[in-house]
């Protein structure tokens, strides 16, 4: 994780002080874009709002809503290459971040209104000893490690965005429930900028020491809920809505925009070719919702000729999208999924008491909040959903931290679910895949920790009781005497 002075920080001159307003909309003197509304995703409805109003949902019908824009005013760069203009230009706050150099494609706020703290800096790694391990012939495996944000995960990408438009319309206090990392990077925001409260909901014991800390060290105000990501969830949307609070989660349809330039760096990192899969681990599904709308976007501008395909990785333990895509058949229906079938699976859920459970508690969640955003981008994407065990995804971890990019859990389910997929037939070997890294191992010590241990009660307690039988990628410690003799031995029986 970057040091904290590394971060530049870009604060336009809020004009508006003063509490936030609890009709949720902007006064007269908004600088706000008249270029961009919001949208409901729903094809039966399809209301709009403007984009100074704060928002989480359809007002009609309750639907999930888009950022969408007035291309024809906008007027787009006419090809991907146009934003290598902006390489030369690191010095300045908006090229240098990785999501804001990409402004012409999420246009939603003013320019001198970004709230930037240099985020996005990651990079897309072609790692050859990971596609072996993968079965992908070598320079077909990339991997897009999202941990180098300044949080450490790539939440900030939404993140500024998100905060960016609380900013602009005026907003003093911000709030989410989280597995951990959104907490961190609101938190991080917030304890730099100084422009709003933070305000967390977790799960009490749900999330890793990694990532509380850092919640707690950046100043949060924390609630820590008898329960999991879901009453969190459900607990922020209420007290949000009643307090006027403004919500960050992936729910808020500015926090996604800032995550689609994750996929514009995919594509920079490739000279502006479009790979042939995108393999993405599935928790709220914000990501795998964003990356779609990136890909039909820039589609629709001309500026790519063809989508790649998506395959969004469940953890076996909390597999809400592959039971609903894959076993049941749940669709996007052109802007209309089958309510029924939602609604049943969820029923049996609480019916049987069945609670999600995996050592990735990153995406240790039951009712993903953007899932018909997801459906819609299966469908834009041909895409697929795969479930992988908690130990698929440490040994896939394992092979990844070998290879010099330590992730956290949740991150490598991308990695085994490419492996899956191989082993399957649906990806070739030759295929070029990225396997997006979520977020940085120092995220979650434990489950590493545990993993490597030779201790077996600790493996046990913290791995065996998830059914992970083996760590077959173990770098064990030796133990030995404090004594010069026997600490050579142990070097040169191991070297
Ligand atoms: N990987 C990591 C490291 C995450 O923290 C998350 C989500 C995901 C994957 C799943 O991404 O929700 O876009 O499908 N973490 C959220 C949080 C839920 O609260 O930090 P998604």
């Amino acid at each position: 994780m970057r040091p904290r002075q590394g971060h530049r920080l870009l604060l336009a001159i809020c004009r508006r002080e003063g509490d936030y307003a609890t009709s949720h909309t902007v006064p007269t003197n908004s600088v706000l874009t008249d270029l961009a509304y919001q949208a409901c995703v729903s094809a039966t409805c399809g209301a709009r709002y403007g984009v100074d109003e704060v928002r989480v949902a359809c007002d009609a019908c309750g639907g999930l809503l888009d950022v969408a824009y007035d291309w024809n005013r906008v007027k787009p760069p006419d090809s991907l290459a146009w934003f290598e203009g902006k390489w030369p230009r690191r010095s300045e706050p908006l090229p240098f971040s990785g999501v804001w150099r990409f402004h012409e494609l999420l246009p939603f706020a003013p320019p001198d209104r970004v709230v930037t703290l240099g985020e996005g800096q990651t990079l897309l790694h072609d790692s050859p000893r990971v596609a072996e391990f993968i079965g992908l012939k070598g320079g077909a495996a990339h991997l897009q490690y999202e941990g180098m944000n300044p949080s450490g995960s790539f939440k900030d990408n939404g993140m500024t965005a998100a905060f960016t438009h609380a900013h602009t319309i005026g907003a003093r206090r911000a709030a989410c429930a989280s597995t951990g990392n959104t907490s961190a990077s609101l938190a991080l925001y917030c304890g730099v900028s100084k422009l709003m409260q933070a305000i967390i909901f977790i799960g009490s014991g749900k999330i890793s020491y990694g990532k509380l800390s850092q919640a707690l060290d950046y100043g949060a105000l924390t609630i820590q809920i008898a329960g999991d990501f879901d009453d969190a969830m459900h607990r922020v949307r209420q007290v949000s809505s009643q307090q006027g609070i403004y919500l960050v989660n992936s729910v808020n349809p500015f926090r996604l925009e800032g995550q689609k330039t994750i996929m514009y760096r995919v594509l920079e990192g490739l000279r502006w070719q479009v790979p042939d899969w995108i393999v993405v681990p599935g928790g709220n599904l914000g990501n795998s919702s964003a990356f779609g709308k990136a890909f039909h976007e820039l589609h629709e501008l001309g500026l790519i000729d063809r989508l790649p395909r998506l395959a969004v990785i469940n953890a076996a333990g909390a597999d809400t999208l592959f039971q609903l895509y894959e076993k049941r058949g749940l669709r996007w229906n052109a802007g209309s999924p089958d309510a029924a079938i939602i609604n049943n699976y969820y029923a049996e859920m609480d019916d049987a008491n069945r609670r999600a459970s995996t050592i990735a508690s990153a995406i240790e969640i039951n009712r993903p909040v953007n899932l018909t955003k997801c459906l819609r981008a299966l469908e834009w994407m041909n895409g697929v959903v795969r479930e992988v065990t908690d130990e698929q995804m440490l040994d896939a971890k394992a092979q990844v931290g070998a290879n010099g990019l330590g992730c956290e859990p949740a991150s490598a389910a991308s990695v085994a679910g490419t492996k899956l997929l191989r082993e399957e037939g649906v990806i070739a070997p030759g295929e070029r895949v990225v396997c997006i890294l979520t977020g940085h191992q120092l995220k979650d010590p434990t489950a590493t920790v545990a993993y490597h241990t030779a201790d077996q009660a600790e493996f046990n307690r913290v791995l065996g009781s998830r059914g992970v039988n083996r760590a077959a990628f173990a770098n064990r410690a030796i133990q030995v005497e404090n004594d010069l003799d026997e600490i050579v031995r142990a070097i040169q029986l191991n070297s």
